[in-house]
Formats: C-alpha cells, sequence, structure tokens
C-alpha cells in the first residue's frame, strides 16, 4: 500500500510516499480502507521530534491522527463494526498511521461516520472534534448560560469548539483574525475579539471555562480571563506536572515541566481557578456523540483545503504556516 512516512525526525523535506506492507490488525481491531484523513498541527509536530519526549515512535513512521474510511477487515473480538462500515476515527497516540491507504484502528476509537457529510469532511473531525469535547465537556463542564473564551476560533480546534460550545448554550468569547469575525459569529460566537488589535484579556471577563491554544505567555494570560473556580484548558505547548505525572514519564522531564508550568500554576492559584492540561485522546464512545451532533446539524465541519496523499508534504506546510481556516485534509481513496 502506499503511506506517507518518515524514517527520521526533521524536516518536511524527509516526509515520502513509499510502498509499504499494510498493516497487520489484532484481535480488538479494524483493519480500515482510508478514504480520507486530516492534517492536525500535531502531524508537524510527530514529524519535526518536537514530542520525543512524550511519544516513543519506532521507524519508518507512518504519519497521520485521524482518519475516515470503510472497514475492510475485523479483528475476531469485534462486536460493533462489520465489514463495509463507513467508521471515522482518531487513532490512540502511540498506534499512528493514517495517511496511507489502510490503518488499523481500535474498535474502541471508531465511531460510524455522520452520514450527511463526506468522507472529506469526516476526515476533518475526528481529532479536533475529540479535543473539543474533552475540553469543554469533560474537563471544563461547560453548561448553559456560562461563559467560554475559545482561542484561534478560525482553526480546526477553535470552529468546532464554537459550534459545541454554543450547542451546549454557553455564551462565547473567541480570539479570531478580522478576515475571519463573520465565519466565527456564522459558528456561533458571541463576541469575536481581533487577536492583532485588541487584548482579549480585556474583553472576555468572569468567564467559566477559557480554552488556550498557544501555551506560553497567552496562556498565563488566559487567567485573567477565568473567574474564581473557573478552569484554563490549555492545549497549546506547556504541559501541567500533574499532565507529566498522569502520563508517567521520567521524574527529570516532570521535573522540567514543573519549571516550564510554573508560571500558569502560579497564576492558578492567584485566581483561585483550575489550570488543566490536555492530550486528546480517542474515544468512540464520544465519537458517537459527535456523530449525532453532526448529524443534527449542530457542528459543521470546516475544510479549508484538500490535497492528494501525493502532495502530503504540501498539506503539512499548509498546516505549519498556521493560517488554515479549519481543516486541511488529505484525499487518499
Ligand atoms: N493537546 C492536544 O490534544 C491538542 C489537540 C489539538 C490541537 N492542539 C494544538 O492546538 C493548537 C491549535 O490547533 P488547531 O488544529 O486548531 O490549529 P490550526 O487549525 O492550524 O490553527 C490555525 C488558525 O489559528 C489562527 N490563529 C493563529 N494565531 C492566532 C492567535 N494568536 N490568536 C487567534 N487565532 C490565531 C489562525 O487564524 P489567522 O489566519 O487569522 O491568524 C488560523 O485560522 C496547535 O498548537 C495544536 O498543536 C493540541
Amino acid at each position: 500500500m502506499k503511506a506517507a512516512l518518515i524514517e527520521r525526525y526533521g524536516s518536511n523535506d524527509l516526509v515520502k510516499v513509499a510502498d509499504i506492507a499494510v498493516p497487520v490488525m489484532g484481535p480488538m481491531d479494524l483493519l480500515v480502507q482510508v478514504k480520507a484523513a486530516s492534517v492536525n498541527p500535531v502531524d508537524v509536530k510527530t514529524r519535526a521530534g518536537q514530542l520525543k519526549a512524550l511519544l516513543k515512535y519506532r521507524f519508518p513512521l507512518v504519519l497521520g491522527n485521524d482518519l475516515s474510511g470503510v472497514v475492510a477487515d475485523v479483528g475476531a473480538q469485534v462486536r460493533r463494526f462489520k465489514k463495509g462500515d463507513a467508521i471515522y476515527a482518531r487513532l490512540d497516540k502511540d498506534r499512528i498511521g493514517t495517511f496511507a491507504e489502510f490503518a488499523v484502528v481500535r474498535e474502541g476509537a471508531a465511531a460510524l461516520k455522520p452520514g450527511n457529510v463526506t468522507f472529506e469532511e469526516a476526515a476533518s473531525l475526528p481529532l479536533v472534534a475529540l479535543t473539543a469535547w474533552q475540553a469543554l465537556v469533560e474537563t471544563g463542564t461547560l453548561a448553559a448560560h456560562q461563559r467560554v473564551l475559545i482561542h484561534a476560533g478560525s482553526g480546526g480546534v477553535g470552529s468546532v469548539a464554537i459550534q459545541l460550545a454554543r450547542h451546549l448554550g454557553a455564551t462565547v468569547f473567541t480570539t479570531v483574525g478580522q478576515h475571519n469575525v463573520e465565519l466565527v459569529k456564522r459558528l456561533g460566537a458571541d463576541v469575536a475579539i481581533d487577536y492583532r488589535s485588541a487584548r482579549f484579556e480585556d474583553v472576555a471577563k468572569d468567564c467559566d471555562v477559557v480554552l488556550d491554544s498557544a501555551g506560553g505567555d497567552t496562556l498565563v494570560r488566559c487567567f485573567e480571563c477565568v473567574k474564581p473556580g473557573g478552569v484554563v484548558v490549555s492545549i497549546g505547548s506547556t504541559p501541567s506536572a500533574t499532565f507529566a505525572r498522569s502520563w508517567g514519564l521520567n521524574p527529570i522531564i516532570v521535573l522540567a515541566i514543573s519549571v516550564m508550568s510554573r508560571k500558569a500554576t502560579a497564576a492558578a492559584r492567584r485566581h483561585n481557578a483550575r489550570y488543566e492540561y490536555l492530550f486528546v485522546r480517542a474515544d468512540g464512545e464520544q465519537l458517537r456523540e459527535i456523530t449525532q451532533l453532526v448529524e443534527s446539524g449542530a457542528i459543521q465541519p470546516l475544510v479549508d483545503k484538500m490535497f492528494p496523499l501525493e502532495h502530503v508534504r504540501d498539506a503539512l506546510a499548509y498546516s505549519e504556516s498556521g493560517r488554515a481556516t479549519g481543516k486541511v485534509v488529505i484525499q487518499v481513496a
């Protein structure tokens, strides 16, 4: 089968499309013929080796974290799916590889693809929609009439998070470039803050939940927006020490992360708020909830550009530009 892979970490030039063996599934896995996969910033970070301390991969490494496709075969213990089902999934973080004609998906990570969207649109959703769900529903327990600040509302995560927060009945603040103000309002944002001309902490006050996607100084400033008892959920670059311990990272890395995140931890204490770092996990059950929201029209996929598998480098470069509006999708079949 054709697959986009790397043999060592580094620049985009190292990504190549090669012929390799179809992956072998276990008894609780699905073998999926991939129709489409989406590009996420994590793919660029993985390619560059920026996640080496967190994720131990072997080479050659097929890139890609989420997909849509058709079940080609099922393991002996699979009960939920059968050959021919159209599914979508975010793969487990240590078993990635969706930029390929076939991928192995754990049964518990998959859900039936929403019937009202194309394979490309479905592929744009799993990683970002699960991120939004785990940040706002699971960690933030966001409820009707609460206030939420969502950073980068025009991005992959932000565009779904706005729609989810709107569906939950929250008042939504979002940061966005001027050219995308109309877009985020259409998605359901109540207040769009142009990040180039305004300081978000001057506008978004007393939020119950803040979704940070930048880390660093932005993460620290997010605590100015959260009310006492609220939570800042970060998916940006600064994991918390609690997160590092929960992943069983070695004590030296935990110590380094504690030092790196000390400003955010101190800000959380000062504002009597929680600071949670999230690394999105595969979850077929949550994805089934998302399928329902897509089928009801509450969440609509937002695809910016599509690239054939052969142009995977262009797809990665476009995502790496940080300027995509919504998602970048790779068409495989
Ligand atoms: N920890 C996790 O589990 C997890 C999961 C998903 C994503 N993430 C991380 O979250 C971040 C966002 O992911 P994504 O998929 O949404 O990225 P993305 O789609 O590539 O984000 C691009 C969007 O961000 C906007 N943007 C850039 N700088 C901004 C700023 N300062 N303020 C507001 N908007 C800004 C851009 O708008 P303009 O063109 O107008 O600038 C563009 O629309 C990435 O760092 C990613 O690695 C982490």
